[in-house]
């Protein structure tokens, strides 16, 4: 199976590992809009093919794409695949808002290509059997929940300037960080219906237009409550906390600690800052489960373990988060 990379930056490195990973897959070109990237990484990686654009590389006769550019290149890049009839697997968040999402999965599905979004903490062993448990019954349905994400961001994170941009990355904290954790949320929880959220920029004014505090009250189809809150402030980073609770009381949650790190245990207090690198690297086993499901979908003529309709579903709890910030209202989810 031939395969392509649109985007040469830290997390397509990721991506080449997990494909290689995979049994009877080649990959097979990469494509960067800054050539000289894509001509560095090929030559790094050694792979055949290096282009400026998704278009020639589309045409070279993939049967998937993985898309590794920055949130407002996420929409283009699936929507190339969709027109070439190739399968793609989209970096998360899938989109820079719910309509650019929407118009992406009414594209594949008119295509006939599949659509994936990589939200590799689902494949968190300590997250999985939350999932697993729900499942089978020994806990029941979450009647209230939480995500603590408290991570730390600076200048030199923001200095690449697609990021701290609402035109480029599309929110903060929210938007690039949390979405993990309001994805293992709301997985657990379903589908969210009202949410309450306020957002501010408390600390990286100046560098970033975009939030590095959250806050929000979400409430879903079931009946069910949770709180949200997240930023980017913190020195140094304690990392991450998603979990639910059922009507029995019984508890289950997953940490994340260091950063890129799940466990089942509590947040440790001390230093989770690791560089960004090593963040990537903690994940890498991660990324490669969720590619080799996605490969293995593609094989098997079945959904991957990450659609783009389950990938909209943390996007619309955090654009609601974003508008009931801005209009100091709650925000009904259709
Ligand atoms: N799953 C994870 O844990 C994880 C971790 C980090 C980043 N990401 C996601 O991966 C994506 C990329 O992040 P990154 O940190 O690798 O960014 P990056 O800035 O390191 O790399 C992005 C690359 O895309 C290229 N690019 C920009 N526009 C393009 C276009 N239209 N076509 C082709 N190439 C283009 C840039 O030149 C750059 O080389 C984002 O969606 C980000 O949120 C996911």
């Amino acid at each position: 199976m031939r395969i392509g990379i649109l985007g040469c930056g830290a997390i397509a490195r990721n991506h080449v590992a997990a494909l290689r990973a995979t049994a009877g897959v080649e990959v097979f070109a990469v494509a960067d809009t800054v050539p000289r990237r894509a001509h560095a990484f090929a030559a790094e990686y050694g792979i055949p093919h290096a282009y400026a654009d998704a278009e020639p590389m589309l045409a070279r006769g993939l049967d998937a794409v993985t898309v590794c550019t920055p949130h407002g290149a996420h929409e283009a890049g699936v929507l190339a695949a969709a027109r070439h009839g190739v399968h793609v697997l989209c970096e998360k968040p899938i989109a820079l808002d719910v309509a650019q999402a929407n118009r992406m999965i009414a594209a594949a599905g008119a295509a006939g290509i599949r659509l994936g979004v990589i939200f590799q903490r689902r494949f968190w062993p300590a997250a999985a059997r939350i999932r697993a448990a729900i499942d089978d019954g020994r806990l029941g349905p979450p009647i209230c929940g939480g995500v603590v994400a408290r991570f730390n961001r600076d200048a030199d994170y923001y200095a690449e300037p697609w990021r701290g941009s609402r035109a480029t990355e599309g929110g903060g904290v929210l938007m690039t960080q949390a979405i993990h954790h309001i994805d293992l949320l709301q997985w657990y929880m379903g589908r969210a219906r009202r949410v309450t959220g306020r957002c501010a920029t408390l600390v990286h004014q100046g560098l970033i237009d975009v939030e590095d505090t959250a806050g929000a009250l979400v409430e879903f189809a079931s009946g069910a409550i949770a709180t949200v809150q997240a930023g980017t402030t913190f020195r140094p980073g304690r990392g991450a906390r998603v979990w639910v609770a059922d009507a029995a009381g019984r508890v289950a949650g997953v940490t994340e600690f260091p950063e890129g790190v799940g466990s089942a245990g509590p947040v440790p207090e001390g230093s989770g800052d690791l560089p960004l690198a090593a963040v990537h690297e903690h994940l890498a086993p991660f990324h490669a489960m969720q590619v080799a499901d996605f490969v293995a979908a593609l094989r098997e003529d079945r959904e991957p373990a990450v659609t783009g309709r389950d990938a909209v579903r943390s996007l619309e709890i955090v654009e609601a988060v974003y508008t009931s910030s801005r209009t100091g209202t709650t925000v009904v989810l259709e």
